[in-house]
């Protein structure tokens, strides 16, 4: 697919040289045209007023006839003509040209070749006695319009075969990013579908055992919390497919309002304390600014909450949340530490990725898809921000999320 979007580019691309190359060649090839004949218009003019002071009135009549005497014997290359005032030919000398009185080219029927004809009136004493008529063949001139489109004809396909090759590889640079996307894409959809099936399929086996009563017996209650289980895991799934997917499309709307992340971190934390709590965690806050943000509340909201949310999932009973805001200069600097079970080193820089869980087994115990990481980055990269983490496996893990306080970011509103 990748390749015929590249084929296709590479011939759009050469059509428009060519139709660019074609008008270029027609449009030289009139200026050449028109410079030629002006340069033999040159020549005319200079050669009527050469000859013109020779033409001798004798009885009232034009005539040429003392210049033929002494032109005699020297090579005459111009068609030389007189016409009475009647514009009827009276003499003519040199080659045999066309008696006919023009300004202008002549061509010369059932031959090929052409005559720049150029006549001026012969007057004496405000009295006309006829005109004199210049004629040259333009043969040169036509051989020389002739290589001119031989060439352009000739070197055509070349240039055709030519920007073909290089719009062909260059195309190949423009689609890559193309080629990535659709690849992510296919991974995103494939690994969502896997994500989506597990649910589906422990529901479907519980529904199979609530059909059979004999099978069901005291289970009854259990197979029901695994179906609870199971919904959860489709419900949060769907929710931060939907969230993921809004705060990454850049076309997407988005109000960006004063935000007070003094308010919004004591909003998210009391909201995640009950459930720190049940698993012996404390969560301390150490706000010390008050800080105010200009940015999207929601994609705020899910930063923090994601970053608490892990660092509860991710401790051991009995362990320690801090969360803290800081500010330097223009930048706020919100972080997220635990004394959890850390992230291995080799996995630190796979975090951020779709479905990516370091140990799948613990992930899916607490109900964990492996997205919340990649909201968090969208979310920061959306407000200009960016995030780092720390972390030493058994020790702890440490999440920094740095944000301008300022109006910058991407979003709308
Ligand atoms: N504070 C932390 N301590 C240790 N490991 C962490 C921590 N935060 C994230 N991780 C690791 O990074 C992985 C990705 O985190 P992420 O938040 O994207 O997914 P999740 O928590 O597994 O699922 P979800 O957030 O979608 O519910 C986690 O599965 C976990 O292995
Ligand atoms: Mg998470």
């Amino acid at each position: 697919m990748v390749n015929s979007i590249r084929i296709k580019l590479a011939l759009w691309f050469v059509c428009m040289v060519m139709l660019l190359y074609s008008v270029d060649s027609i449009a030289s090839m009139m200026v050449f045209k028109v410079s030629l004949m002006r340069s033999v218009d040159v020549g005319l003019e200079d050669l009527i007023a050469e000859v013109r002071p020779s033409v001798k009135v004798v009885n009232g009549h034009a005539s040429l006839e003392d210049w033929s005497d002494e032109a005699e014997g020297k090579p005459i290359l111009a068609t030389v003509q007189l016409f009475d005032t009647t514009g009827k030919a009276v003499e003519e000398y040199g080659p045999e040209g066309v008696k006919q009185l023009h300004n202008g080219t002549l061509k010369i029927r059932n031959e090929e070749k052409s005559l720049r004809s150029m006549f001026s009136k012969i007057e004496n004493d405000g009295k006309q006695y006829g005109y004199i008529q210049l004629q040259v063949s333009t043969r040169p001139q036509d051989d020389a319009i002739e290589q001119f489109f031989m060439v352009v004809m000739v070197v055509a396909p070349f240039i055709a075969a030519g920007v073909g090759i290089c719009a062909y590889l260059f195309s190949g640079q423009a689609v890559k990013p193309i080629e990535r996307t659709l690849l992510m894409l296919r991974r995103f959809v494939a690994d969502a579908g896997h994500e989506l099936n597990t649910p589906v399929a422990t529901i479907e086996a519980c529904l199979e055992t609530l059909r059979d009563p004999h099978k069901l017996g005291e289970m009854s209650e259990d197979v029901l919390q695994i179906m609870e289980r199971a919904s959860e895991r489709l419900r949060h799934l769907s929710k931060d497919l939907i969230v993921l997917a809004r705060i990454e499309d850049p076309e997407a709307e988005m109000m960006r309002t004063s935000v007070s992340l003094h308010q919004l971190t004591d909003a998210v934390v009391s909201e995640l304390v009950p459930r720190a709590r049940e698993r012996g965690i404390e969560i301390v806050m150490d706000n010390k600014v008050e800080a105010n943000i200009y940015g999207h509340h929601e994609s705020l909201l899910e930063i923090v909450n994601n970053l608490v949310d892990n660092a509860i999932k991710y401790c051991d009973t009995n362990g320690r949340v801090l969360v803290s805001l800081d500010q330097k200069d223009q930048n706020i600097t919100i972080s997220v530490s635990d004394n959890g079970v850390g992230i291995p080193a080799d996995s630190i820089g796979n975090i951020f990725d779709r479905f990516y869980r370091v140990d799948k087994s613990r992930s899916r115990d607490v109900g964990g898809s492996g997205l919340g990481l990649s909201i968090v980055k969208a979310a920061v990269e959306r407000h200009s921000g960016s995030v780092s983490v720390e972390s030493e496996p058994g020790k702890g893990t440490t999440f920094r999320v740095t944000l301008p306080a300022g109006r910058s970011g991407t979003f709308e509103g």
